[in-house]
């Protein structure tokens, strides 16, 4: 029996640009460019102390979080990968207070790219799964200089959005709006290697993740919510619920691509005029959309994430995810505040 062939992320990207008419030439790049420097990045990570990548870098990014060595390198890498290639018009970064505008000796292109370079900062010294998250907006029309206007659009805006995950495995994740697709790092060729499409996340889940050290801060809403979920199978819910949390976006949503799952990052009353933690543009965005082509939703317990019409760079959202119903319920919870 022949075994059965291994496609290449290249030779999946080049199909559905020729069959399905999905992905332009230069999306097609700009992908292919995106999972290069992915696969850099990935090697920078499984190097850790032996490469002199882990640590504290001693800055603070324009959030005023402490930087880590890693967060530097990774936003490094993805700017030098990008710049060159003529696909690109500008860059935004959790890492850079400002957009990146594609200097002018190179070639300007249609797309803008944002990124979390590294996710799950706080595991990284630790040896638990971090990872990048990325989304591709099409620059508005016009042959203006890009500025961060630009950037402003809300996430059903998107033309491609994913994550890699740097974990047991390295795994790319990536959605062009026709499904979710999965492709795992084989290091020995060097590529990465399609093993999962059509990903599907299941409506129910007995599953989720909060940051419960959290709980005496939430919303009344989210209380209920966990307080049913722990009441188990003699409370409300009539069946018990398991908890998972592993303090990185991408390894908790890679658990709920794959078995489904709620995710909570919500505002809590520690700062009252802070919508959440995590960032709408390049975290949330990216992953409501790859949640939503599988199946699942994503609120940020009012509206759908994808139809918030951003205002700034690095503005924040509250940020519920994952299985559909359970979604529903925590968002019908909120109704009427
Ligand atoms: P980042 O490392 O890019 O700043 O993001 C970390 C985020 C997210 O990945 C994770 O879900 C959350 O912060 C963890 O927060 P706690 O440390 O509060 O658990
Ligand atoms: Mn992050
Ligand atoms: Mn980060």
């Amino acid at each position: 029996m022949t075994p059965p062939k291994k496609i290449s992320l290249t030779r999946y990207l080049v199909e559905q640009q020729r069959i399905d008419g999905l992905i332009p030439g230069q999306l097609r790049l700009l992908l292919e460019v995106v999972a290069r420097a992915c696969k850099s990045i990935s090697h920078a990570v499984n190097k850790g102390a032996l490469g002199g990548v882990l640590g504290s870098a001693d800055s603070e990014n324009v959030q005023g979080e402490i930087q880590k060595k890693l967060d530097i390198i990774a936003n490094e890498v993805l700017i030098e990968a990008n710049e060159w290639g003529g696909h690109l018009a500008g860059m935004a970064s959790e890492e850079m207070d400002a957009i990146y505008v594609v200097p002018n000796r190179y070639p300007k292109g249609e797309y803008l790219l944002l990124f979390d370079p590294l996710d799950g900062s706080s595991n990284i010294d630790v040896n638990v799964s971090i990872g990048t998250i990325f989304s591709v907006l099409h620059m508005p029309e016009g042959d203006r200089g890009v500025d961060e206007g630009d950037f402003l659009q809300p996430g059903n805006r998107q033309v491609a959005a994913g994550y890699c995950v740097y974990g047991p495995q390295t795994t790319l994740v990536l959605t062009v709006g026709d499904g979710v697709v999965m492709f795992t790092l084989d290091r020995e060729q060097g590529s990465f290697v399609l093993t999962q499409e059509n990903v599907r996340i299941p409506a129910d889940t007995q599953e989720f993740a909060i940051n419960m050290s959290n709980m005496r801060h939430w919303a009344p809403p989210v209380r209920r919510y966990i307080d049913e979920c722990l009441a188990g199978k003699e409370g409300p819910r009539g069946k018990d619920f398991n908890m998972r949390w592993i303090a990185s976006m991408v390894a908790d949503v890679h658990r709920i691509l794959t078995r489904g799952g709620v995710f909570m990052y919500p505002w809590d009353q520690r700062e009252p005029n802070k919508p959440g933690k995590l960032r709408l543009m390049y975290e949330a965005n990216p992953m409501a959309w790859l949640i939503e082509q599988a199946g699942g939703a994503a609120t940020n317990g009012k509206e759908r994430i994808l139809d918030i019409q951003p205002t700034k760079l690095h503005e924040r959202v509250s940020v519920i995810l994952g299985s559909k119903n359970e979604v529903e319920r925590v968002t019908s919870y909120h109704s009427g505040l």
